[in-house]
């Protein structure tokens, strides 16, 4: 089993906050990330695909049939969006985490050969999620 992986970019905006807590306790929880007038992150996205070379390629998955595939369905939907009102996370903060789980559950299907193995995500610099489904 080989793991390939293609990283993508994307850009967007966010507010974390319960709406039964206070702003201070949203404050105290989510720090910047509860400003109530949004901010944004500069996303990279890497994309994890596994599988066995294809004996006339070599490849698991063609790289460019994947940034492709990445684009069209996960980062084109979130790029210069906001993720509270733009993207439907069925009511969940807009975390890293829940964005992960997302980009996994909407980009699953559409991986054509080899097998979706992990979704990373960072957020910042010193900050990062993976799914691995
Ligand atoms: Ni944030």
């Amino acid at each position: 089993m080989v793991y390939i992986t293609r990283k993508e970019h994307f850009n967007a905006a966010h507010k974390l906050n319960c709406l039964q807590w206070s702003d201070a306790q949203n404050e105290k929880e989510f720090g910047k990330c509860a400003n109530a007038n949004w901010h944004g992150h500069n996303y990279d996205l890497w994309v994890t695909v596994k599988g066995e070379p294809d004996p006339n390629t070599g490849f698991i998955i063609n790289t460019q049939l994947l940034s492709k595939i990445v684009k069209g369905v996960i980062t084109e939907k979130l790029d210069h969006r906001n993720l509270n009102l733009d993207i439907d996370l069925g009511g969940l903060q807009p975390s890293s985490e829940n964005l992960a789980i997302w980009i996994w559950n909407t980009l699953r299907p559409h991986i054509p050969v080899g097998e979706l193995h992990s979704i990373k995500l960072q957020e910042t610099e010193n900050i990062y999620v993976e799914y691995f489904g």
